[in-house]
């Protein structure tokens, strides 16, 4: 039989998790869950990553010890998931001892082997946050999260020799096209890091307590990576007396990351796997981000979705349609509460409830609710025939590229199918002829036929929707009442409620002021045809070194990526640009800034105080469209 591991990030329990989270981890149940159909012999690792400074510190605001504090987090984790039917075999917290021992246990060989050594870490330090940040993470050279001063200090630390294995991992890479999806996150990591050549990275603070102690130098602790990436390894019990389900897992067949964390797994896990001589995973899917129509989803923004209060109005099923069915592959997605009712109304309480309503109605009505295939066919059979064959070929190509998002289109596309041939067979006018009885008959069993193929499908994404289709319509014997599968919801009461939930969004609505500017000569239309305007991703970001105002940013335009050097820096944070779809003029000749060299620019609108917004699509669009 064949195995399946599939892993999701430890998610840092320093506070309620967001819908952002739940992405994540209801992609990965989704994948394993299509897995077990499939008779392989899965497992699914989920948990919590509890060490470091900002979870130590969130214990102290709420007045706690950090244990006390990650138990009650680590509680409302695994009661999330339940909520989310989430089918996971190992919930691993970074506290657990077995963990404990394994990761000491690891950082002790990297020693002894010489891939760790002693030197000195370097950074901006807040001493109110005791935290260090780098240049980048500043913001105005301030403290990132206290907006206080930072002074440059110095701490003796531990180091990865990450530089020694960068040529392997590079090679790695070629050797494997697989091993990394989106395949262009390869080039990403290849550009921005490891030509640029790959620093070695501390694995160790003294600045904080909480965290795994280094056996042999006990006044360090274990730095939050090493701890956190090696959850993959000791969940299984890898190191311990029993190492049988390491032996019968590992390496891992697809692990699940957002793209804030790619870096972590597809540079440093590897070589972590390669100095531990393990293999490395089969598959580290990186998907996007979950973004509202705002930008990004940020508790201090205070426009954070929670999964537990979309499933209170949706249900669990829904929210799982939402995040699966809205998350492209390659680019983030938007979601508001506008489209969650669309989707709700359109596709979920229509195309498909409706759709089994009417067949269960239908089949009580005239068949006291149970038919059988008559053999009565016609031609425009054939059509709808195909579609159920070919659905789940469909849906398993899909799959096999990772590709939930159009698996899921592929299955709705079954449910419109059937929709249409109620439309061409129309039962209502059959029934009203006695002698169409087995031709009626037979088109009520094809049309069972192709929403329990449906139903079928529907079990990795939304389990309990698939079995109250099925349970419904159970092979030709339909129950007696129908149950309504989804409600539809007014999206104005809907909207009240989420107002009251959420009263920044009317702040956020204020009236604006107006500017003129000064007018410019009128062009022509060749003219402006000579500009080419597209959208683009940008999937880095840094300041430029020596520059007060410039952010240098790596553009995604189509299948290229540009470097842009813009004069934003006192706007946006690096991080607040990454994962940004922003508006590029692609053709304007390229130049060096700060000695930084810029192929385009990113357009921005800037008020008579000379704040800058970047202009971006107001719906979801892929990287590269034309802007015209
Ligand atoms: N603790 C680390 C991961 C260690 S794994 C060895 C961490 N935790 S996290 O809680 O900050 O993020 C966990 C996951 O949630 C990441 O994969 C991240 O990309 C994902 N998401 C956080 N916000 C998200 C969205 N808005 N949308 C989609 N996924 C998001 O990083």
């Amino acid at each position: 039989m064949n195995k399946f591991y599939i892993t999701t990030p430890i998610y840092y329990p320093s506070g309620k998790f967001h819908i952002g989270t739940s992405y994540t981890e209801v992609l990965a149940d989704s994948l394993k869950k299509y897995h077990k159909l499939k008779g392989e012999d899965c497992f699914m690792l989920t948990g919590v990553d509890e060490h470091g400074q900002k979870i130590e510190n969130k214990a102290v605001e709420a007045g706690m010890q950090p244990k006390e504090y990650v138990d009650i987090q680590a509680k409302a984790a695994i009661e999330l998931w339940k909520t989310m039917k989430i089918d996971y075999d190992k919930f691993i917290r970074t506290t657990d001892e077995y963990h404990v021992i394994a990761v000491q246990k690891i950082f002790e060989r990297f020693l002894k082997q010489g891939d760790i050594y002693k030197g000195e870490y370097e950074g901006w330090y807040c001493e109110p946050c005791e935290s260090y940040f780098t240049e980048t993470q500043l913001v105005d050279g301030k403290c990132p999260d206290c907006g206080r001063e930072v002074k440059k200090m110095k701490e003796e630390a531990y180091f990865f020799n990450m530089k020694k294995y960068a040529p392997r991992l590079i090679k790695y890479y070629e050797d494997h096209p697989d091993f990394i999806k989106p395949a262009f996150r390869k080039n990403e990591m290849i550009n921005n890091f490891l030509k640029p050549g790959l620093e070695d990275l501390c694995v160790t603070r003294t600045s904080f307590k909480w965290g795994i102690q280094v056996p042999s130098d006990p006044k360090h602790v274990i730095y939050v990576w090493l701890d956190a990436l090696t959850n993959y390894l000791t969940a299984l019990g890898y190191t311990s007396d029993d190492e049988t389900l390491f032996n019968k897992y590992w390496p891992a067949n697809c692990q699940v990351v957002g793209k804030d964390i790619a870096r972590f797994h597809l540079i440093y896990w590897p070589i972590f796997l390669m100095a531990l001589d393990l293999p490395i995973p089969k598959t580290i899917v990186v998907h996007n981000w979950i973004t509202m129509k705002d930008g990004k989803m940020s508790k201090s923004k205070g426009n954070a979705i929670y999964a537990d209060e979309l499933v209170h109005y949706f249900g669990v099923d829904a929210v799982r349609y939402f995040v699966l069915h809205e998350m492209p592959f390659e680019n983030d997605g938007v979601i508001t509460w506008e489209l969650m009712v669309e989707r709700l109304n359109s596709d979920l309480a229509n195309t498909l409830g409706n759709l089994v309503n009417r067949t269960v109605s239908m089949t009580n009505k005239y068949f006291g609710g149970v038919v059988s295939d008559k053999g009565a066919a016609e031609d425009v059979d054939a059509d709808l025939k195909a579609v159920i064959d070919n659905t789940p070929k469909a849906v398993d190509a899909k799959m096999d590229g990772l590709r939930v998002a159009d698996a899921i289109t592929e299955i709705f596309n079954l449910f419109k199918r059937c929709n249409k041939y109620i439309d061409e067979t129309m039962p209502w006018a059959l029934a009203k002829d006695e002698e169409k009885k087995d031709r009626l008959e037979t088109v009520l069993w094809n049309l069972i036929q192709g929403i329990s193929a449906g139903a079928r499908l529907l079990e990795s994404f939304m389990p309990s929707t698939s079995k109250k289709i099925l349970d419904q319509l159970g092979d030709g014997h339909v129950t007696e009442k129908p149950e309504i599968l989804f409600q539809r919801l007014d999206l104005e009461e809907v909207m009240k409620k989420v107002e009251e939930l959420h009263p920044h969004i009317e702040e956020a609505e204020e009236e604006e002021d107006v500017i003129d500017i000064e007018a410019k000569p009128e062009i022509t239309f060749e003219q402006f045809g000579a500009m080419q305007f597209q959208v683009g991703e940008i999937i880095a970001c840094e300041a430029v070194k020596k520059s007060k105002k410039l952010l240098c940013s790596q553009v995604k335009v189509g299948s290229q990526v540009k470097q842009i050097v813009s004069g934003i820096k006192a706007h946006y944070t690096p991080e607040e640009m990454v994962g940004k779809k922003v508006m590029v003029l692609v053709n304007l000749k390229p130049a060096k800034l700060a000695g930084v060299l810029s192929e385009g620019m990113l357009l921005c609108a800037e008020d008579a105080e000379g704040n800058l917004a970047l202009m971006t699509p107001e719906k979801a669009m892929p990287a590269g469209a034309e802007i015209c």
